[in-house]
């Protein structure tokens, strides 16, 4: 039997065997198109897989190392640990904490369900605090009410690419002495403004930041890929010992860890990918402007649509304010719009459509008589529409004209 020539291979046409909304040869427009980027970089991304494959080393190894350095100086920070997924980095931070039985964490009700179920898993108990209308994001006006003398961490998230107000945040982590692990899993490269003029990269300024490398993120590994950031150095060192079975030398384990470890191909890819991240965000963030002129203009702020809010623009010092993983709208008619959309070939996404509180595995341990009523909203209201880099313009001006002819509007 002859081998592969991994160099040329050939390309399947994909089957889709659930829904069909990323299916460019289905969708108008789909929500986002992997392929198209993955094209543009094949012979980038094969030659360095090419390179693991041939190294014989597929965990830990050279492209990790380099991965990790490539991240330390992006961010300044002392360490950066490749872990097997975003989840797995919450995890392993919560676990560097020592959060457990009896501990309270702090976080939003609004995220994807891996900011929950990370406390869950470790036997402790989410404390729930309301979002900001704005911005998604949790509101640090309404977090010092939920503090104990349990509280062990507080896990604001970075929702769609826009960083939570970190200042009241880290004002509040600083008083009651509770450390920070960032959710910055849709937020790579978002910055944020403080008073003093200082600019807050997204998962550098907490104690922890928490990114996740899934496919469809703004620097998407090839399967499950995640990364912590950590600021302080000990619990950076912890985190790496933690993520590799507690292991402090060759079969020693002062801890107990696990495996969470990234693999070397994914590493690969991810050090392929890095140098196009800033020109991707670019991109994302002119569609984001190209959207909201277009629905502007077309008129359909007056049937109750709410354009998502860059509340950070021209305070960040530059131009990372909103890295725009997702274009977010509400609409008060939200499932009619999606249907609408989906019928002409747009494809959507609803992130999120049932909150932390109303999770079966919540309201089977803490009962139904929780109300978030902005959180609420937001699920019944928010639709992210089709962003990704390769996006064109035109499918951008199909997408908002679909949304005006959804409200009668004739463009
Ligand atoms: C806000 C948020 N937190 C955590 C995660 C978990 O990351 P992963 O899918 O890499 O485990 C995600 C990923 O979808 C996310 O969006």
């Amino acid at each position: 039997m002859t081998a592969p020539d991994v160099m040329n291979p050939s390309r399947p046409k994909p089957v889709y065997s659930f829904q069909n909304f990323w299916d460019t040869t289905v969708m108008r427009v789909p929500q986002f198109d992997l392929r198209a980027q993955t094209e543009k970089l094949g012979p980038e991304l094969l030659e360095a897989l090419r390179q693991v494959l041939y190294s014989g080393a597929y965990v830990q190894g050279a492209p990790i190392e380099e991965l990790q350095k490539s991240m330390k100086a992006y961010f300044s920070a002392p360490h950066a640990v490749a872990c097997s997924s975003g989840t797995d980095a919450l995890l392993v931070s919560l676990m560097a904490l020592d959060v457990g039985p009896g501990d309270e964490v702090i976080t939003t009700p609004f995220s994807f369900f891996a900011t929950l179920g990370v406390v869950l898993r470790l036997g402790a108990k989410p404390v729930l605090v309301d979002i900001q209308d704005a911005t998604f994001n949790i509101d640090p006006a309404q977090i010092e009410a939920a503090i104990t003398s349990q509280t062990k961490a507080m896990i604001p998230v970075h929702l769609y690419g826009q960083c939570a107000d970190m200042e009241p945040i880290l004002a509040l982590s600083k008083k009651h002495s509770i450390p920070v692990i960032e959710d910055c899993a849709q937020s790579l490269g978002a910055t944020y403004p403080f008073k003093a003029a200082a600019v807050g990269k997204a998962g550098a300024m907490g104690e922890l930041g928490c990114i996740s490398f899934y496919p469809s993120k703004n620097l998407g590994a090839l399967g499950d890929a995640g990364m912590v950031l950590a600021t302080d150095d000990a619990l950076g060192k912890k985190v790496a010992m933690l993520r590799n079975h507690g292991q402090s030398e060759r079969y020693i384990h002062p801890l107990v860890g696990g495996n969470f470890r990234m693999d070397g191909f994914q590493a690969a890819v991810l050090n392929v990918k890095l140098k196009y991240l800033e020109g991707w965000i670019a991109r994302r963030q002119q569609i984001a402007t190209r959207y909201s002129e277009a629905l502007t203009q077309l008129g359909v702020l007056s049937k109750g649509v709410v354009l998502p809010a860059r509340v950070y623009q021209g305070k960040t010092g530059d131009s990372m304010d909103h890295v725009f993983h997702q274009y977010v709208i509400r609409a008060p008619d939200r499932n009619a719009l999606k249907a609408t959309l989906e019928s002409k070939g747009v494809g959507c996404g609803i992130y999120y459509p049932v909150p932390f509180h109303h999770q079966p595995c919540w309201t089977s341990r803490y009962g139904t008589s929780w109300s978030f009523p902005r959180t609420e909203k937001a699920a019944a209201e928010c639709l992210a529409l089709p962003i990704f880099p390769e996006m064109s313009d035109e499918q951008v001006d199909i997408v908002a004209s679909s949304i005006a002819e959804h409200y009668g509007i004739r463009s």
